[in-house]
């Protein structure tokens, strides 16, 4: 038997009212995560990606099927799982550094131990000597930096990453997703990660799952065999490749 996980949704359905019309966002979707994994959703827009993660963060409750935590069906979710958003969500009027221990400050922990902790890791997120700068004086892909960064720093045992570079164009995403993996591979929390990018998908992650469109259901489960610590040079491998055209099969993008 493998290692008990950290995490585990069991056939978990949601659906919503919609102006008077029910909309079924997941039908018996289940997933797990074991520590220290990089587990990745990936899907369509609209199949139900963003509900999941609001679910596993325990901000909605599912109308079917149960999420554990360390096996406990019953166990509290708020507060032990860090989740950033799919918008970054800074506070407008707090400058950078003020936001980034937004976290430590709400747990109560040490404020001037938390600021020191994250001058020093600003240089590694690309946020070096912005500490005093407001969230409107900064790029998207910094915004993006800074609420990864807050969200890191809350230390939980699971993250919850929805879409954390989709605001990004092609070029920036590239040398993020790079960054990410490095920043993983130092930190080495247990991740669940959103995005419809198969080729981020495949680089970061141990295990994917595909998602159909709405009602999201997953119709594909991929563990990823590539050796770690990977790198973007990974992308022109055999393995990668192989990957990745499963991936866009079982989305129903292959070629053939
Ligand atoms: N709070 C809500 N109220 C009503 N409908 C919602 C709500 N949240 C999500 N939905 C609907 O559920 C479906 C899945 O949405 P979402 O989880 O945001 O998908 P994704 O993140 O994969 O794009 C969509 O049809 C969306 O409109
Ligand atoms: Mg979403």
């Amino acid at each position: 038997m493998g290692p008990e996980p950290i995490l585990s949704v069991e056939a978990v359905s949601k659906g919503f009212a919609v102006d008077g019309r029910a909309v079924q966002a997941l039908q018996r979707v289940s997933l797990h995560a074991c520590e220290g994994e990089f587990v990745t959703l990936i899907g369509p827009s609209g199949c139900g990606k963003s509900t999941l993660l609001n679910l596993i963060a325990g901000l909605l409750e599912p109308d079917e099927g149960q999420i554990a935590f360390r096996g406990d069906g019953q166990a509290t979710r708020l507060g032990r799982i860090g989740y950033m958003p799919q918008k970054d969500l800074l506070l407008p009027w707090r400058r950078l550094l003020d936001n980034i221990v937004l976290g430590p400050e709400i747990q109560r922990r040490d404020r001037q131990a938390a600021r020191r902790q994250a001058l020093e890791l600003l240089p590694l997120f690309g946020l070096e000597g912005f500490q005093e700068s407001y969230p409107f004086e900064l790029s998207g892909g910094m915004r993006q930096r800074a609420a990864l960064l807050r969200t890191l720093l809350c230390e939980q045992e699971v993250v919850l990453l929805d879409e954390p570079l989709g605001a990004l164009d092609a070029l920036t995403r590239r040398t993020m997703r790079d960054w990410l993996l490095q920043i993983w591979e130092r930190f080495r929390q247990t991740m669940i990660f959103v995005t419809h990018d198969v080729d981020e998908a495949v680089l970061l992650s141990d295990r994917i799952y595909v998602f159909t469109p709405r009602p999201g259901r997953i119709v594909h489960t991929l563990p990823i065999p590539l050796p770690r610590p990977r790198s973007e040079a990974m992308v022109a491998e055999p393995t990668f490749i192989a990957c990745r055209d499963e991936i866009l099969h079982a989305l129903g993008l292959g070629n053939g």
